[in-house]
This record gives structure tokens, C-alpha cells and sequence, in this order.
């Protein structure tokens, strides 16, 4: 039922992308857009199985480029809910680059991202609660909350 209580676990999601010449500048590295593009569809998939409605992206912050990722490298973007608002969802992204020659894998990227459920009016509606499981989601959802709870404040 879509008004019952998850866990991040419950709707996280990974999603692989190899990274193929049209996806790179002149460099040959990943370019940007098309990174922040599966971002999103990752975070919108978790969104969307949390919500169980279509979402619609409100916010992409803190995201950092910290290594290039390399034409013929394989992506894995992990998607997992952080806090659940009542018609907002954050959730925290990270990129990893895997090498397939040497198998390495090193983390490229991390960003938080705030989507809204929408109900068949294209309005904000409620989502269900989100329950933290282990001690790394429970301190990601107190930070979100406190987060949340200092914007809400400002306004
Ligand atoms: C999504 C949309 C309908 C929400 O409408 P709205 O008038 O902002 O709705 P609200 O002010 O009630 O905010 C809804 C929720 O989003 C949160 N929110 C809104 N703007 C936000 C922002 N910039 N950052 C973080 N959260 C935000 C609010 O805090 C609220 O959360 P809560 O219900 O959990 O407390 C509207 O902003 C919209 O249509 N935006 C464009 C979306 C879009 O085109 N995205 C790109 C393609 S998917």
C-alpha cells in the first residue's frame, strides 16, 4: 500500500551505465550532463518506489566532481532514500567509476537531491514515513530532518 512505512533499504537502487564515446568531451571523460541525467533517474526511481506516484525533481545540491570517470569505464550510481518529508523525499546519491580492465573502483561523485510525489493533479501529496534501520541511516535522517526543519525555518 502506498501510505505504509519504509525502509531506505526497501527502495534503494543501483543503477550501470558503461560510458560510451558520446558520453565524453574532448578529454575523454564523462561529461557532466550526462552524468547528472542518470543521477536523476536514479534518484526518481527510488523516489517513485518509496511513494509509490510520479515524482518530480525540486532540488540537486552538494554535488561534487571529485574524479573524472574514463570513456569505456562502467558507472554505478547507488540511489537510497535519506528522509522523508510529508510530500518530499531526499535522497542521497553515489557515483562510483569502475575500471574493467583492473577492476578498480573508486567514488566520483555524491549529491542530495529533494523530489516531491505528485498525485494525479500534478500536486504535492503525501508520501509514507521513512524508517532508518542501521546507525548510518538513522544520522542521515537526523541531518536531513535538521536540514529541512532550518530551510522551513528561514522562510
Ligand atoms: C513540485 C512542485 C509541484 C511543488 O510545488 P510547491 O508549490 O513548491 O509545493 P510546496 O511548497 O508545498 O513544497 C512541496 C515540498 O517540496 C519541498 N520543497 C520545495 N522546494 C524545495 C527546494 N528547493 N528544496 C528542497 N525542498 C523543497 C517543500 O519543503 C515541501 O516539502 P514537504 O511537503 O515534505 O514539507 C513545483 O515546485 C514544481 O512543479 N516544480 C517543477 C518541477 C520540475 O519541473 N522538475 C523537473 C522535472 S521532473
Amino acid at each position: 500500500m502506498a501510505t505504509e512505512a519504509k525502509t531506505p533499504s526497501q527502495t534503494e537502487v543501483t543503477m550501470s551505465e558503461l560510458v560510451l564515446p558520446n558520453d565524453t568531451n574532448l578529454l575523454d571523460n564523462l561529461v557532466g550532463g550526462r552524468l547528472m541525467y542518470w543521477m536523476d533517474i536514479a534518484g526518481a526511481l527510488v523516489a517513485s518506489r518509496h511513494s509509490n506516484k510520479v515524482v518530480a525533481t525540486v532540488s540537486i545540491d552538494n554535488i561534487t566532481f571529485k574524479h573524472p570517470v574514463r570513456k569505456g569505464e562502467m558507472v554505478v550510481i547507488k540511489a537510497k532514500m535519506l528522509y522523508a518529508g510529508t510530500t518530499s523525499m531526499s535522497i542521497g546519491i553515489k557515483v562510483y567509476a569502475e575500471n574493467m580492465a583492473t577492476g578498480s573502483t573508486i567514488l566520483t561523485n555524491k549529491a542530495r537531491m529533494v523530489f516531491v510525489a505528485l498525485d494525479d493533479n500534478a500536486q504535492p501529496c503525501k508520501v509514507p514515513l521513512l524508517i532508518p534501520e542501521t546507525e548510518e541511516e538513522r544520522l542521515a535522517f537526523d541531518k536531513e530532518r535538521a536540514r529541512k526543519e532550518k530551510q522551513k525555518a528561514k522562510k
